[in-house]
């Protein structure tokens, strides 16, 4: 599992230049990915969502353009500089409906919020950095309310076919180009060794029913690249 304060570092390091690299290395389907996400937060017509490893908050600014007015957002990340990043980006854009957005700092690994005090919690591109993924995932557990849901959106293990091209590309082509825009081609190496290394998506399920999830649902994207699951309290 990654070294947290590696994991920190490395992050306040590319803070600026993060979404930039997201958007050039997934060819733009990122920002697809997170609207499958928000369309999915969406049907569980949540009143309160916390949005775990929000970073740059990309998902805090898409659950607060797609959900209801009334709903409360709370963007939170233990990265001083990537949360700096989003609350720039939120008074850069002026947007009054961002204006229910909360960015916090917090750890995913001892989470500042009361027992079931949240109705979903998202996690997009974040559980793979967590030092200690089932504590993480019981954090989860915890926060929410009962009946409350969580959203995993991570990386995934894809089709057999598609392997070889898939990892030839996160070794080879990823660390150059991330390396180019963000100058720091090692944090793009971790990327790939972290995904490279992630569970496939029937064994994340294991993991989550493992935290006492119940009616876990997976549903894979672009080849099964990137899977969001889906859990109940
Ligand atoms: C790849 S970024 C994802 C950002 C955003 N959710 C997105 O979809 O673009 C991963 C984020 O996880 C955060 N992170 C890693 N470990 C964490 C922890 N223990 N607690 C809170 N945030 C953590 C990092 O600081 C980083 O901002």
């Amino acid at each position: 599992m990654p070294d947290p304060v590696a994991v920190n570092s490395m992050f306040g390091r590319i803070a600026r230049r993060y979404d930039l690299a997201n958007h050039l290395l997934s060819g733009g389907l990122d920002v697809w990915w997170r609207r499958c996400l928000v369309a999915a937060v969406r049907r569980t017509q949540p009143r309160e969502v916390l949005d775990l490893a929000t970073g740059s908050g990309d998902v805090a600014f898409a659950l607060a353009r797609g959900l209801p007015a009334d709903v409360a957002i709370t963007g939170m990340d233990f990265c001083q500089p990537m949360l700096d990043e989003a609350e720039s980006k939120k008074t850069a854009a002026a947007d009054p409906c961002y204006a229910r957005i909360v960015f916090r700092p917090g750890d995913g690994l001892a989470l500042p919020l009361p027992d079931a005090s949240v109705d979903a919690v998202t996690i997009s591109f974040g559980l793979r950095n967590l030092a200690d993924r089932p504590r993480g995932l019981r954090e989860m557990h915890r926060v929410l309310r009962p009946g409350g849901h969580l959203f995993v959106l991570e990386f995934s293990q894809p089709h057999a076919w598609f392997r070889p091209l898939y990892y030839f590309y996160l070794r080879r082509i990823l660390p150059r180009i991330a390396g180019w825009v963000t100058g720091d081609r090692a944090a793009y190496v971790y990327l790939n060794e972290t995904i490279e290394q992630f569970p496939d998506r029937a064994a994340l399920a294991a993991e989550i029913r493992a935290a006492g999830f119940s009616d876990v649902r997976a549903s894979g994207f672009t080849l099964c690249t990137v899977a969001m699951h889906r859990a109940k309290k």
